[in-house]
């Protein structure tokens, strides 16, 4: 935050120069990320000057720091407002009338979208889905403040504040309220670690013991993929290096997803316990948590956790009285790039890089961080290694089923009486989890996010399972009067979005998916586009760099087979339809021409 803005906290004596700044890093390259994230906290933006000063100081060249800064969507080259309004962007936050209120906010303050106000008082613009959907529409404010449940009385209000130039921190203080709305829960929900419950008997037990008590569980990892979380480790351990590094995935980026940002609110010693027990298991003297830009507002938190677990002993050297168990965490923010919750661009992020994800193999295990053997597990997966070096590998076994075991939180959200955070056993119907949440007249479910699956309502007899409906945790929920053409053009839109833009099928194959579904939307489609949609599906599928590319068309693809008729409804013809109207293109050379004959036209 700049000193002298009013939405300073900081008196302008507290805050360090760009020298100091650099010298609390120790000039350390790997920390350029955090270091323009912070100097950009108290100037407001990243200035030629000081990339130069930067780039200098870290022994880099200014393209490189461009490059970086360059990146990320939260960094900013370039002057912007004193008070930056986010408006977020997912599905679940239009459905709640998102769009309307941003339209009303730049109306007060007469501004354009995306742009500063000619005072460089502020900005209005959109980010992606910033994993505050129960209780949405949601802003983030100088990236740094979320402010939820927005409706028209309190963009009233925040127009008011803004222009009378009030600094955020007295701004409502219910307006900063973020809940954790968790109705039902089971295991880990229900009875979260306590600091160093789970510590104690894993070091009485050893690091092999434990590893074999991991395994047994059968424990698959709960970002997405579902690795074998045993199996994992015991790559990573074996894997040689000169050091073992733990890292933290709270990226958390998928549309719809939020349960990481409850378990980091409530259970963070869960969390920082599951990564000490790695560290114990792997030998691992440093860990990380990589906690998404759009969850700033919990460092504080976490930080103070960190400080309580160094006084108790459970961080830091010779923890809990084991001679030679050294281990402890840094916090590492990013800066608003989804690419970075995949394991490979993250690491990159922390080696103070652009996200960019490596080729692989070798894989993070193997070589990740700094080349190091890094092991990387969601937040979710270490409250579940918490629990379970707690309780026993075998009672996680026994919930679930025989490949899915254990139990899964779910963030529901959308068409829904009760929307939050749900934890059932693996195994669990769609049918069950809509009629605990209050969902009516399911029309459709997207599950595990904008790179789920779409299930019809025909398919809510199905289960949550790697065996039959795998999630990483996003449950939304859209009713009849949804148009589910609409909720997978929002999809396609946030995917060209978030491309990282490394290889040529996703840059240039989403954009294009992009073109395509506005064409639709625009009245000019036919069957061809359809079938257009389809071979984009196919090359992304099939020649993409990571698994962003890979997945960017799923959501097309289900809603065209599932829900036919929200895309016929729009086509024109069956026949090949041009992208634009010709006739139209040419009006202004009938204005200027005076003509308007026949002849005229098309
Ligand atoms: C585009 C993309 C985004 C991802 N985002 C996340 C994320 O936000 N959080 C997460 O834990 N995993 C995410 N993943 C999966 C990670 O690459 C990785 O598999 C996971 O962190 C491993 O942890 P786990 O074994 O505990 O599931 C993402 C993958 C891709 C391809
Ligand atoms: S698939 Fe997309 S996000 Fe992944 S590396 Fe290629 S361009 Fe980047």
């Amino acid at each position: 935050m700049c000193p002298n803005s009013p939405t300073s906290t900081t008196p302008a004596a507290a805050a360090p120069d760009l020298p100091q700044l650099l010298a609390r890093y120790q000039a350390e390259p790997h920390a350029l990320l955090q270091i323009l994230r912070e100097w950009q906290g108290l100037q407001g933006w990243l200035s030629p000057e000081a990339l130069n000063q930067i780039a200098s100081a870290l022994g880099l060249t200014l393209a490189q720091v461009q490059g970086v800064a360059g990146f990320y969507r939260f960094l900013h080259t370039q002057p912007v407002g004193i008070y930056r309004v986010l408006f977020s962007d997912n599905v679940t936050d239009r459905m709640l009338g998102s769009a309307a209120l941003l339209a009303d906010l730049c109306q007060r303050l007469g501004v354009t979208p995306g742009q500063v106000s000619f005072d460089g008082l502020v900005s209005v613009d959109q980010t992606s889905c910033t994993g505050l959907c129960d209780q949405g529409p949601a802003v983030l404010i100088n990236h740094h403040q979320v402010v939820t449940r927005l409706d028209a009385a309190r963009v009233a209000q925040m127009a008011e504040l803004i222009r009378a130039r009030v600094p955020v921190p007295q701004w409502p203080a219910a307006w900063f309220e973020v809940q954790d709305n968790i109705r039902r829960a089971d295991v880990l929900l229900a009875a979260p670690c306590a600091a160093g419950a789970a510590l104690a008997p894993t070091l009485a037990r050893g690091a092999d013991a434990t590893l074999v008590e991991i395994k047994r569980s059968n424990l698959r990892g709960r970002g997405g993929a579902g690795f074998a979380t045993g199996l994992k480790w015991e790559l990573c351990r074996k894997a040689l290096g000169a050091e073992h590094v733990v890292v933290c995935n709270a990226d958390e980026g998928e549309p719809g997803t939020f349960k990481d940002r409850v378990l980091l609110t409530r259970q963070a010693d869960a969390v920082f316990e599951g990564m000490t027990i790695a560290a114990h298991v792997l030998g691992a003297r440093r860990g990380f948590l990589y906690l998404r830009g759009e969850y700033r507002y919990l460092l504080e938190h976490l930080q103070a956790v960190l400080q309580r677990r160094r006084a108790a002993g459970l961080l830091g050297a010779n923890i809990l009285g084991s001679a030679g168990f050294d281990f402890d965490i840094a916090i590492h923010v990013g800066a608003g790039a989804y690419v970075c919750g995949e394991e490979s661009a993250l690491i990159e992020s922390l080696e103070g890089k652009r996200g960019t994800p490596r080729i692989r193999p070798p894989f993070p295990a193997e070589r990740g961080y700094l080349g190091y053997p890094t092991l990387v597990n969601n937040v979710e997966t270490f409250c579940a290694v918490a629990h379970i070096a707690q309780h026993g590998g075998a009672g996680w076994a026994g919930i679930g089923t025989a490949k899915s075991t254990g139990t899964k939180i779910h963030s529901v959200s959308g068409d829904c009486a009760r929307p939050g955070l749900y934890e059932y056993p693996l195994g669990t119907r769609v049918s069950r989890i809509l009629a605990d949440c209050g969902a009516r007249d399911t029309q459709a479910v997207q599950v595990g996010g904008a790179s789920g699956v779409c299930l019809a309502p025909d398919e809510f007899e199905c289960r949550i399972a790697f065996e039959d409906v795998p999630t990483a945790g996003a449950f939304m929920v859209f009713d009849r009067s949804r148009d589910m053409f609409e909720v997978a053009r929002g999809f396609a839109r946030f995917f060209a979005h978030e491309s990282c833009g490394f290889c040529t099928p996703c840059r240039v194959g989403t954009a294009l998916l992009v073109k395509r579904m506005d064409k639709l939307a625009g009245g000019h489609g036919s069957r061809d586009d359809l079938d257009v949609l389809f071979e984009l599906d196919h090359l992304l599928h099939s020649t993409t760099h990571c698994g962003l590319g890979a997945s960017a068309c799923n959501a097309l693809r289900d809603t065209v087979l599932k829900f036919r008729p929200a895309y016929e409804q729009r086509l024109r013809s069956l026949d090949f339809e041009p992208g634009f109207d010709l006739d139209a293109e040419l009006s202004i050379a009938r204005r200027m021409t005076g003509r308007d004959d026949a002849g005229a036209h098309l």
